[in-house]
């Protein structure tokens, strides 16, 4: 435990609108010294240095903090976390955001976490684990419908099918390779829940609600999430304390238990069926792109929070969140989630945000004559607040119309039931 330092030297770890969005957020505080970010992109080079390093590489991490002087490092995605990044940062005595390799299980192998809430009755999906798919065969074959198949590992969010049919549950399974994992369908509106703990406090964040399928009207394929918006009207204040008592908090003294504390962001995907909320995933950071509607209603000094979260001193820090709603729009590359385009040149960001909404950057790079170009499936997160959802919702999609982009497409209908 220790008072944050008037001015901390910080390293963030991804390259994302999710960084992008921390970046943004750390750099308004006083305490913020300097500020890096690997590997960042061309939004998040306009407020941190970024730098070429291996993020899932431990030992190049450390080393790379010692020798540029680093006081904190923040961690974006789940792949430095499963990878380590964080046990070596620890060892070295660095103070860092986020979990553990064996905390990261929670979101590395699904398999550990359904064990983990069969283990201490959290409520979740009925399961059952097989060690490979030919194993699984058979189970999949005949279990009534819909049936649900996960690869048990990371997949980069394409590891689940919801089969209405035996065969397509057969043809899922055919496609994983290592762990399975085969879930009763649940049924209910979803809506994520986000705490931040330095492996003793726990600070709620507020709600948040992704929308993850590609076309409006919630049609299309999964992605990486098209859009989301803050608070959640689906997650109510006793809904999301009901889950906090049965499932997020018996967690945490689970990992506790076992020797291995969750210490980060933990984002608790739910199914709030007629049985109440049940456990659906874990990821061990904050979402993409909810971090971004998330940071945007952020009151209180970042630094100063995130020391805290990394240092065991978070008993000390309540974080304020404005009571201003928010919402951010994916502009994605046409292609997207399949094929992305890249290289297309974009322009008129300056105009979006002159009308006060953030343009957060997820995949942009410069070209070599300096203009903005795409260079990534999600490219752009146009970002507002406003009193209500529909405000912020206007402000966006009014900023949107000020973005010249051919290579773009976006959802029209981000927070418009909300
Ligand atoms: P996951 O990668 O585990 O978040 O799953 C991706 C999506 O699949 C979730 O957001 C849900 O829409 C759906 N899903 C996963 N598990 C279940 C389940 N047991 N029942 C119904 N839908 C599910
Ligand atoms: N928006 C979903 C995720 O970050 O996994």
């Amino acid at each position: 435990m220790s008072a944050c330092p008037e001015s901390v030297d910080i390293l963030v770890l991804g390259g994302g609108g999710r960084e992008h969005a921390l970046c943004w957020k750390l750099k308004q505080s006083p305490r913020c010294g300097r500020l890096l970010c690997a590997p960042g992109n061309a939004g998040i080079a306009e407020v941190a240095r970024c730098v070429a390093l291996d993020v899932t590489n431990p030992k190049a991490v450390v080393d790379f903090v010692a020798a540029n002087g680093i006081a904190l490092v923040v961690v974006g995605p789940e792949a430095p976390l499963v990878a380590g990044v964080a046990d070596a940062l620890r060892a070295a005595g660095v103070p860092v955001v986020g979990p553990s390799a064996a905390a990261a299980e929670l979101e590395a192998s699904k398999g550990f976490t359904k064990d983990l809430c069969a283990q201490h009755d959290i409520p979740t999906a009925r399961f059952r684990r097989f060690a490979s798919a030919a194993d699984a065969h058979h189970y999949v074959a005949v279990h009534p419908l819909p049936v649900v198949v996960k690869a048990d590992g990371l997949a980069g969010g394409k590891g689940v099918t919801v089969a209405e049919s035996n065969e397509e549950g057969l043809a899922a399974l055919a496609e994983i390779h290592g762990p399975v994992v085969v879930e009763q369908c649940l049924e209910g509106p979803e809506a994520s829940l986000f705490i931040l703990t330095d492996g003793e406090t726990v600070r709620v964040l507020p709600t948040a609600q992704d929308h993850k399928r590609l076309r409006d009207g919630d049609e299309g394929p999964n992605t990486g999430g098209m859009g989301a918006i803050s608070p959640s009207p689906r997650l109510t204040p006793a809904l999301q304390a009901q889950a906090m008592e049965r499932i997020v908090l018996p967690t945490l003294a689970a990992m506790k238990a076992r020797g291995t504390p969750f210490q980060g962001f933990l984002y608790a995907g739910l199914m709030l069926t007629t049985d109440g909320p049940m456990l659906i995933e874990y990821n061990v950071r904050l979402g993409d792109p909810e971090a971004q509607v998330l940071m945007l209603r952020l009151e209180s000094d970042a630094v100063e929070l995130m020391w805290a979260a990394a240092t065991g001193s978070l008993g000390a820090v309540d974080p304020v969140w404005s009571k201003d709603a928010a919402v951010t729009v994916v502009m994605a590359a046409k292609g997207y989630p399949w094929r992305p385009v890249a290289g297309t040149v974009i322009d008129g960001i300056s105009a979006a945000e002159a009308l006060g909404c953030h343009v957060f950057h997820a995949g942009t790079k410069r070209s070599e004559d300096g203009r903005l170009v795409a260079a990534g499936g999600r490219v752009l997160n146009i970002t507002a607040l406003g009193h209500d959802i529909s405000e912020a919702r206007a402000l966006a999609y009014a900023a949107i119309r000020k973005i010249r982009w051919h290579g773009g497409h976006f959802r029209r209908d981000i927070g418009k039931t909300a």
